[in-house]
């Protein structure tokens, strides 16, 4: 029996004043379909961006839906779903196309293969910042750079979802994170997270001190991995911080203005795309099997900058994604 629920829709490209709360009509969940019922949301930069029009796809207008991350538990399943059942708490992420299945909502059909089952000891407000920063951050440096015990990583943009996290999964395998930020007021907050060393940059850009910092640390040799979220004019002497021979994984392109890419230096530049991996079902049972046992043994901490209480709440949540004050995910309760 088909339902309503309240679903955060926009009907034109712009700020967070453009997000309405509607109802909605939720179906049964078809073949393959699995409803859940949402209890939190949690923010990306990439719903800051598609909201205005400059994430890597746009919207479909009028009335697009919006968000990848939610948690929730299991309401109703539809035929031939077998590897999840009515009840169990669960995480969404994986393959979802934001204007038809945007997670923002009460209630959610999503396909089974949008949902992985998170592990019964972890919150829904923890459970809606993991997925995506998580599987991000494994992906790209495990899975695609190859990262090692012993490796220096520089973590670029590093108080965002998937810096923390990125800073999380090397200190995991016994890499050596060191972190950058504009703000020296997330110098403390990313060292207690476990960054070795922190450079902060400044507004300007500090590509130059950031390479001669990550060149000092490590003895004169370089990092093994740069993992960055920026691109843009930064990321030319960024690129002097590696080692010869080291790996770059552009996963990210917050500043907008062309890069140029070092050509007199031997490297792999990978860029890094997390749905190419986790919809694979191969992809999606290893960042999933990788993330729940950091979430069940306390390895992973997802770090969440604040909660807002109620979908009521969510153009205030897009208005501290874009004020970039926080560090770690925004969570909206619904
Ligand atoms: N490839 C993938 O599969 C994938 C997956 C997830 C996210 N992403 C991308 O990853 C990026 C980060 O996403 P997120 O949701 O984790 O971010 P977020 O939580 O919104 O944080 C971004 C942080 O980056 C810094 N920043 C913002 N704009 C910047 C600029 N122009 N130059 C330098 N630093 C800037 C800010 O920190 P400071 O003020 O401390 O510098 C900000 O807090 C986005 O580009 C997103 O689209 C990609």
């Amino acid at each position: 029996m088909s339902t309503t629920a309240r679903t955060v829709l926009f009907h034109e490209i712009g700020g967070p004043e453009v997000l309405t709360i509607e109802d909605v009509t939720v179906p049964d969940p078809g073949p393959g379909q699995v409803a859940v019922r949402v209890e939190a949301l949690g923010l990306n930069r990439a719903e800051s961006l598609f909201r205005a029009g400059t994430y890597y796809y746009q919207p479909a207008l009028p009335a697009s839906r919006l968000g990848y991350e939610a948690s929730g538990l299991v309401e109703a399943i539809g035929e031939g779903v077998t590897e999840l059942a009515v009840g169990d708490p669960v995480m969404t992420g994986p393959g979802i196309e934001m204007s038809a299945q945007g997670v923002y909502a009460e209630r959610v059909v999503l396909p089974e293969t949008a949902v992985v089952r998170r592990p019964a000891s972890v919150d829904a407000v923890t459970g809606a910042a993991a997925w995506l920063t998580y599987t991000t951050a494994y992906g790209a440096l495990l899975e695609t750079a190859g990262l090692k015990p012993g490796d220096h990583v520089l973590v670029t943009g590093a108080s965002s979802g998937v810096g923390t996290a990125a800073i999380q999964v090397a200190r995991r395998i016994g890499a050596i994170p060191l972190a950058t930020t504009r703000t020296e007021a997330k110098r403390q907050r990313l060292l207690d997270l476990g960054a070795a060393e922190v450079v902060v940059t400044g507004e300007a850009d500090g590509s130059e001190l950031v390479a001669k910092e990550a060149r000092r640390l490590t003895g004169g040799r370089g990092v093994e991995v740069i993992f960055d979220a920026i691109g843009g004019p930064a990321f030319r002497p960024l690129a002097d911080a590696l080692a010869e021979g080291g790996s770059v994984v552009v996963y990210g392109w917050l500043d907008r203005r062309p890069a140029e890419i070092p050509w007199n230096w031997p490297f792999t530049l990978h860029t890094y795309a997390n749905m190419t991996l986790t919809t694979t079902p191969g992809g999606r049972r290893r960042s999933t099997a990788f993330l729940n046992a950091g979430l069940s043994d306390g390895g992973f901490r997802p770090v969440v900058a604040e909660v807002f209480d109620g979908l009521d709440r969510i153009a205030d949540a897009h208005r501290l994604m874009d004020s970039n004050r926080h560090t770690g995910k925004i969570v909206v309760r619904v």
